[in-house]
């Protein structure tokens, strides 16, 4: 079995304390720069959308409650969370008033919350799980009050500040555009991931100000609030200071989904994946990879991809929802949903749709098109042919350019091609059609009826060569021109007193009539 690196997420600890816990996402903001019809948390990075992330992070913390505020294209994101996390409860935060407001708004609907509140920014994408485990983890430890998820960043513009008192003890967290100029110096900043005891949050909550520049309740005004009333409040600084970086345009996610790759990466190669080059393979987290597995340049391996031992994939493939075998190939190819059997071949340039299912050592070549169709062990599709609804059985031959004709205008139908049958080149197989095992069809047939086993199909007219015709039809063409030439030197070879030797002199000088000889050669294999 493949290994799963992200789908479970990995390092988290689940801290195991006798606490009720509620998780709350903020995901109701425009995310103005964006400049996108789709809300910002709906944005997709490396196989989950970002709030999609943000959830996979806090999933460890086995919550009894998820909820997560709505607010700008609620209907979008409320149907999304219905598809990846149907445990959570949307909120609908109508306006938004700050994430003062959005946490209230929460509140509302648990209003039996006790124990932890954990709030997380909707645009977090690259926050581990691990991460947010330990906050938690410090903040029950230290029975705080609050506590907030700290970064020092190499440029903290408009992120809100962490203000410490001569002690070092949290004093406020200041919004930049609220900020003094020596608090804008300051580079430690609010990643806007917090945990509260829910009592004191909820009371917190209750006294917020709209007193600031945006006239916003700011969530992160109740760290002062209970910090004045003498009630602990902590900081948890983040190891990693990327893992709080939020999206606020698409060139912040253009970056986050760099980094996100590289971190993808780097884990595949330290579990034993060869990855020829990391800067243009894209592998979403949801993927699965065994090791020995080879990834080669400039591939993408998207949502639930699972790709065996000793599979070389790459370059140039794009892989959606598809299983690829140990030891398959897949050389320069798109497929989606379909399933490559071990030491299976693929490629260059196929095209997989969804139901392709390719049994061990199948083949299927080069500009080849299969959809919904089994292609049987050791069957091969070698090259130029479509292959739609239908059943190849094992060690088949399919020659070049067949057509698995499938589409009557209205309807689908399937074709069966048995266990070792051989169909020549540029054959269109009309469905529904059987070719039974064993059987030929002849190269160039049109099939509109079965075939038996070990029979041979036929369809092809009797040829007929009309002697003359293109003198007659297309005098003086370089056609009509080389055709004499050709005749006249039949006529010379077969004259009487032609001795071998004149014959080779005169048509050494000439044009090399035999050099086209070889070009109504057909492969197949
Ligand atoms: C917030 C923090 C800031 C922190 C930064 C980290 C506040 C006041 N400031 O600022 O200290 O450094 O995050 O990224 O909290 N949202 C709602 N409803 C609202 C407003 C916001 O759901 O009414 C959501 C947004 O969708 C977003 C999150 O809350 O996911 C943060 O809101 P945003 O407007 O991005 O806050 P920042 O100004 O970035
Ligand atoms: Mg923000």
């Amino acid at each position: 079995m493949a290994a799963r690196l992200f789908a479970v997420p990995t390092g988290a600890r689940v801290v195991s304390q006798p606490h009720l816990r509620t998780v709350v996402v903020l995901a109701a903001g425009e995310g103005k720069r964006m400049k996108s019809a789709l809300p910002k948390v709906l944005h997709p990075l490396l196989g989950r959308t970002l709030v999609g992330h943000v959830l996979a992070a806090a999933a460890p913390l086995a919550a009894d409650r998820t909820v997560v505020v709505v607010g700008h294209g609620a209907d979008q994101v409320r149907a999304h969370l219905a598809e990846i996390a149907p445990e959570a409860t949307p909120v609908l935060q109508a306006e938004q008033l700050g994430t003062g407001h959005a946490v209230r708004i929460a509140l509302d609907v648990a209003p039996d919350a006790t124990g932890t509140v954990v709030v997380i920014n909707g645009d977090v994408p690259l926050l581990r799980p691990g991460t947010v485990a330990a906050l938690v983890e410090a903040h029950e430890g230290a029975g705080a009050a609050a506590t907030v998820l700290a970064a020092e960043v190499p440029d903290p513009t408009g992120l809100g500040r962490i203000v410490r008192d001569a002690d070092g003890r949290l004093e406020q967290i200041v919004e930049e555009r609220d900020a003094t100029g020596a608090q804008r110096a300051i580079r430690e900043i609010n990643a806007g991931i917090y945990a509260f005891d829910a009592a004191r949050l909820r009371d917190a909550l209750g006294k917020l100000s709209t007193d600031n520049d945006q006239g916003e309740e700011y969530l992160t005004d109740v760290f002062a609030l209970l910090g004045s009333a003498g009630e602990p409040v902590a900081v948890h600084v983040a190891t990693d200071h990327v893992e709080t970086l939020g999206c606020n345009d698409r060139v912040e996610l253009a970056a986050l989904r760099r980094l996100l790759r590289d971190r993808v990466n780097e884990a595949w190669m330290r579990t034993g994946v060869s990855l020829l080059d990391p800067d243009t393979t894209w592998i979403d987290v949801t993927v699965a990879l065994d090791s020995d597995a080879v990834v080669d340049q400039n591939t993408q391996l998207r949502g639930g991809t699972v790709v065996g031992t000793g599979a070389v994939v790459g370059p140039d493939v794009t892989l959606i929802d598809t299983v690829v075998g140990p030891g398959a190939t897949v050389l320069r190819s798109h497929a989606v949903g379909a399933e490559v059997g071990p030491g299976a071949s693929v490629g260059p340039y196929a095209y997989l749709r969804p139901g392709a299912k390719l049994a061990e050592k199948a083949k299927v070549g080069t500009f080849v098109e299969v959809k919904n169709s089994e292609v049987g062990a050791g069957a091969k599709v070698p090259h130029l042919s479509y292959v739609g609804d239908a059943t190849i059985g094992a060690k088949a031959n399919i020659g070049a350019a067949t057509i698995f004709v499938n589409y009557d205008g209205v309807n689908k139908h399937r074709t069966t091609v048995g266990e070792a049958a051989f169909v020549g080149c540029d054959t269109s197989l009309i469905a529904p059609v059987e070719v039974g095992a064993g059987a030929y069809v002849a190269a160039g047939s049109a099939i509109t009826q079965d075939v038996p086993p070990g029979a041979l199909g036929v369809t092809r007219a009797p040829q007929r060569s009309i002697d003359g015709w293109v003198a007659r039809k297309r005098a003086g063409t370089a056609s009509a021109e080389a055709a004499a030439r050709a005749q006249q030197a039949d006529e010379d070879a077969s004259a009487p007193g032609f001795r071998a030797s004149e014959g080779e002199a005169i048509h050494g000088d000439a044009e090399p009539v035999g050099s086209a000889s070889g070009a109504g050669d057909t492969a197949t294999e």
